[in-house]
């Protein structure tokens, strides 16, 4: 199979493909996340070589001896962005230099080897040339990536890792949510909460994401498709979904998101739609909300809309919130008017069908 060189990547196409038809059955309907693309991405570290063995390769399994560090203290951290098809053939990554940035602060917090940016965005890019034939170009379709990095050092004994495997894998997928863009429904948490001051709430790091996983099988058990942390200390304010920010509008045409404190994860998505927002000459309030607020003003109609954001999630609207003692309903559980244009300027700049003003898209073909 063809072996080259690009950049300080060594490429070797996969032998074993996925046949071209089972390929584009799978990308005509991903779901999220059901398909890995053929291709994976890996570089390693070691304390002796620094960042070394960077190849873009056939996926394979990875093998890991059972005292390997990342099985049992969870040294682990990861990213989620998109590929996304532009309307020329060709296809662009959307702020990847945001996510580097991210995962260097995610790798800070847990004591993991800082990746110079430059090399995780180019790993991202060279998956996603070599996995081209992958990314959807039906409706909302993109092709998701997910670098990732374990703590691999062989050790019992809990310490900061001196080795470390960091890796790509790539996804076609759709909407998150079973449907679509219909609003969906939430369950505040009352007897969990995500993260707390000092603790690793602004980090991508799995463990966040396992600890989020008891308090979504209550918000299931509730008829409820996502959860709602609280904050830890007043369990008062609102913090965010299990994987996604959150957003409020109010009548008067005012946004509002919860502030980065340190426990809530700075979501990229986030970011960009409260610049979009500013554009558009919105007000957006990255100020605390408390949930008997939220209440409050669902009743007296202040409240008007409610969404949730992020890579996987794009903006969804959230159209029931349920809780000890409460159920109610926001809006009529469709795609209300000022979530669905951000929405839009956000998608449109992301598949290439409006201009970029602020530099974010980066093309890879
Ligand atoms: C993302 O939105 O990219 C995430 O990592 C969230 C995850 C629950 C899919």
């Amino acid at each position: 199979m063809e072996k080259r060189q690009a950049g300080q990547f060594a490429i070797e196409q996969s032998a074993t493909p996925v046949p071209a038809a089972e390929r584009e059955a799978m990308v005509a309907n991903p779901g999220f996340g059901k398909y890995l693309t053929d291709h994976m991405a890996t570089i390693r570290y070691s304390a002796e070589k620094g960042w070394h063995d960077a190849r873009i390769g056939p996926r394979e399994n990875l093998s890991l001896n059972p005292s390997t560090m990342v099985l049992h203290y969870a040294g682990e951290i990861f990213e989620g962005m998109k590929t996304y098809r532009h309307p020329d053939g060709g296809a662009a990554l959307f702020r990847p230099d945001a996510n580097a940035r991210r995962f260097n602060n995610s790798a800070a917090r847990l004591a993991m080897a800082q990746i110079p940016e430059e090399l995780f965005v180019e790993s991202v890019r060279e998956l996603a040339r070599i996995d081209q034939a992958w990314i959807p170009s039906e409706g909302d379709g993109s092709l998701y990536m997910r670098p990732f990095m374990i703590g691999t050092e062989v050790a019992i004994g809990n310490h900061p890792s001196d080795s470390f495997l960091y890796a790509v894998i790539a996804s076609p997928v759709g909407s998150y949510f079973k449907g679509g863009v219909s609003g969906v429904s939430v369950w505040v948490s009352e007897d969990f909460t995500r993260a707390a001051p000092g603790g690793t709430g602004a980090a991508k790091c799995g463990g966040n994401y396992a600890a989020a996983l008891a308090a979504q099988a209550e918000a299931a058990k509730q008829g409820c498709e996502q959860v709602v942390f609280l904050d830890a200390v007043e369990r008062r304010w609102i913090e965010e979904l299990a994987g996604m920010n959150v957003f409020f509008v109010f009548e008067d045409g005012t946004l509002q998101t919860p502030p980065l404190t340190g426990t809530i994860l700075p979501g990229v998505t986030r970011d960009s739609l409260i610049q979009l927002a500013r554009d558009k000459g919105m007000t957006v309030h990255e100020t605390p909300y408390a949930i008997d607020e939220w209440r409050r003003d669902i009743a007296s109609g202040k409240l008007v809309e409610v969404f949730a954001c992020g890579t996987a999630a794009v903006v969804a609207p959230i159209s029931q919130i349920k809780g000890q003692g409460f159920d109610l309903k926001i809006g009529d559980g469709g795609m209300a008017p000022v979530t669905a244009d951000l929405r839009k300027s956000l998608t449109d700049i992301q598949f290439g069908r409006a201009d970029d003003p602020h530099g974010w898209v980066d093309r890879i073909s």
